[in-house]
């Protein structure tokens, strides 16, 4: 599944943690820095890795949304759906990227250069509504502003 370089990273993960299993979740992110998501491949690969049940695996995946279980475009928007943002705004967030980049959440934009997804709390209550596009946080949104950062997101 992974080239040597990759198996000799994870090898590295694994042997940091007393027990293997308590690797999973930075295997988790190692796979899907390297293919992009985590696919029932990834899962069943990590899952015989560290000697754990698929099932298990499939729990912990599909319990954050850190973990993409389908393809995603090259750029993630993490809409926070949750009470503070939905108080301040963000159903008109999500329908100003849906308007703008013909998507709802869950889905990819024909290029591949965006995905949607609505998640929970991403901490930043204070200065909401709030979304992450990758590891980049933005705060204190509006329609208006968000359009600018998405024309400003680089292929
Ligand atoms: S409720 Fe949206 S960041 Fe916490």
């Amino acid at each position: 599944m992974f080239s040597e370089e990759i198996t000799q990273e994870v090898d590295a993960i694994v042997t940091r943690y007393p027990e293997a299993r308590s690797a999973l979740l930075p295997l988790l992110h190692l796979i899907q820095r390297e293919k992009g998501w985590v696919s029932p491949d990834g899962m069943n690969w990590a899952a015989e890795r560290l000697d754990l049940s698929p099932a298990h695996v499939e729990g912990v995946v599909t319990f954050y949304s850190m973990y993409f279980t389908k393809p995603v475009g090259r750029n993630v928007i993490q809409l926070c759906r949750t009470l503070s943002c939905d108080i301040r705004g963000a159903q008109s967030i999500r329908k100003m990227i849906q308007d703008k980049l013909g998507i709802a959440p869950g889905e990819t934009s024909s290029d591949e250069k965006f995905s949607l997804i609505e998640v929970e709390c991403i901490g930043a209550c204070g200065t909401a509504p709030a979304m992450m596009i990758g590891d980049d946080l933005h705060e204190n949104l509006t329609p208006e502003r968000v359009g600018a950062i998405l024309d400003q997101v680089e292929d």
